[in-house]
């Protein structure tokens, strides 16, 4: 735009998909396309203005999951967009570099929406951040991972994804929309942007020869300096970045394996290759990832934090049931507190729009250092408790509200969901 703001449009959209080469499978929906959409990318500092146009037989949102911005500007189920409609949102982006992503949001209907397609990234970038990998593309490669069911008539099915438990979990794994995908690398770092955009599923991602990658960030930015690990877990609406090393002609898997202990009555960890890379003949070396990366050090409690206590049980938080016209929390702009979420039941994870939160503990023990950076999302496996100290931002509106919830999408829908405000 003229004022130097930059303008997307992003357009809701049916229709039908190959995900594999010479397989059309019906049914899919899409932002821009048939299925998925576009990365979008902006820098700190930037003001960024919105059309999102619903083409679809149905009512939508959109949300932009993990980014700090006004409430009306939130796409959660109070910003519906109706068929036919534009919805124009516009903010500025004031927050630390991320991979961060928009999906739909309609109060019991988001398990659908997402499961049909509806989903991408938000890149943040911040120009004064630390030399990473960073050529789109090339030494810098998004994995959307999500699980579907294919029919035998090469229609989408989304019969089991309003249903149950957990909703649908797919047989079929889709890495940004591709079965069985293969990537050739060019150089010998390369840096993964994961984010599990499935409706439940929850992945342990690593590589089939067990080699060791180094996570550089979380939900909601860097770390304070890289982790190395030799898998990473990744509930629903969860991102991690991580940069791994290749050797020239190499063939590798990127791949994931189940907890090797795994609970009765937790979901479902099951096996799946993910990924194909293929390393070049010849690899341009990557310069050497810095020691630090730039995010904060260890998250230290301030005294007098407030506290607040969430009990998650099967489809409840609080044993309440998500009412849109109900504000459970009042929180003052700017807050620090102390989020306690207690998960009484099976599996559950919990996310908190607008903020970025530390996680302090899981079960009283500090979280692995490659989950102790800035989140918005945490996993709560079957009765574990954590504590989050959340920092709240600046954006107040004393009617309209945020949302947490839990991510697992079906659970979301069936209410499993609060609403708090910033005054
Ligand atoms: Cu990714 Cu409230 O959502
Ligand atoms: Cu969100
Ligand atoms: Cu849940």
């Amino acid at each position: 735009d003229p004022d130097g703001a930059k303008r997307f449009t992003l357009t809701l959209q049916t229709g039908s998909t190959e995900f594999r080469p010479g397989t059309v499978t019906a049914g899919t929906w899409g932002v821009n396309g048939s299925y998925l959409g576009p990365a979008v990318r902006a820098n700190r500092g930037d003001r960024v203005r919105m059309s999102v146009v619903n083409r679809l037989p149905e009512a939508t949102t959109l949300h932009w999951h993990g980014m700090r911005l006004p409430a009306k500007m939130d796409g959660g189920p109070h910003q519906m967009i109706e068929p036919g409609t534009t919805w124009t949102p516009e903010w500025t982006v004031d927050q630390p570099a991320a991979t961060s992503w928009f999906h739909p949001h309609p109060h019991g209907k988001t398990a659908m929406h997402v499961y049909r397609g509806l989903a991408g990234l938000f890149l943040i970038d911040d120009p004064d951040g630390p030399r990473l990998p960073s050529a789109y593309g090339v030494d810098d490669i998004p994995l959307i991972v999500q699980d579907k069911e294919i029919d035998s008539d090469g229609e989408l099915e989304t019969g089991g994804v309003d249903r149950g438990t957990f909703g649908l979990l797919g047989s079929t794994i889709l890495i940004n929309g591709t079965y069985d995908p293969v990537l050739p690398v060019s150089t010998s770092l390369v840096r993964f942007r994961l984010l599990n955009a499935s409706n439940t599923r929850v992945y342990r991602i690593g590589f089939a020869d067990g080699r060791r990658f180094d996570v550089i960030a979380g939900d909601a930015g860097l770390l304070d300096r890289p982790a190395t690990v030799d898998r990473v877990k990744i509930s629903p609406g969860e991102r991690v970045e991580i940069v791994a090393r290749f050797f020239p002609g190499e063939t590798v898997v990127l791949d994931s394996r189940g907890e090797p202990r795994r609970t009765a009555n937790d979901i479902e960890e099951d096996d799946f290759h993910l990924l194909e890379i293929v390393a070049a003949a010849q690899l341009t070396p990557s310069p050497a990832p810095p020691a630090t990366l730039g995010g904060p050090g260890r998250a230290t409690t301030p005294p007098g934090a407030r506290v607040r206590r969430f009990s998650l049980s099967g489809s409840e938080i609080n044993g309440r049931d998500m009412d849109m016209s109900r504000i459970d929390e009042v929180v003052p702009a700017g807050a620090v507190e102390i989020w306690e979420i207690d998960n009484t039941t099976y599996a559950h994870n919990f996310h908190i729009h607008e903020v970025s939160f530390r996680i302090l503990d899981i079960d009283g023990s500090p979280p692995p250092p490659y989950q102790a950076g800035p989140k918005d999302t945490v996993f709560l496996p079957k009765n574990a408790n954590a504590r989050l100290l959340v920092h709240f931002g600046p954006h107040t509106d004393p009617l309209t509200p945020y949302m947490y919830h839990c991510h697992l999408l079906r659970h979301e829908d069936k209410g499993m969901m609060g609403q708090f405000v910033v005054v």
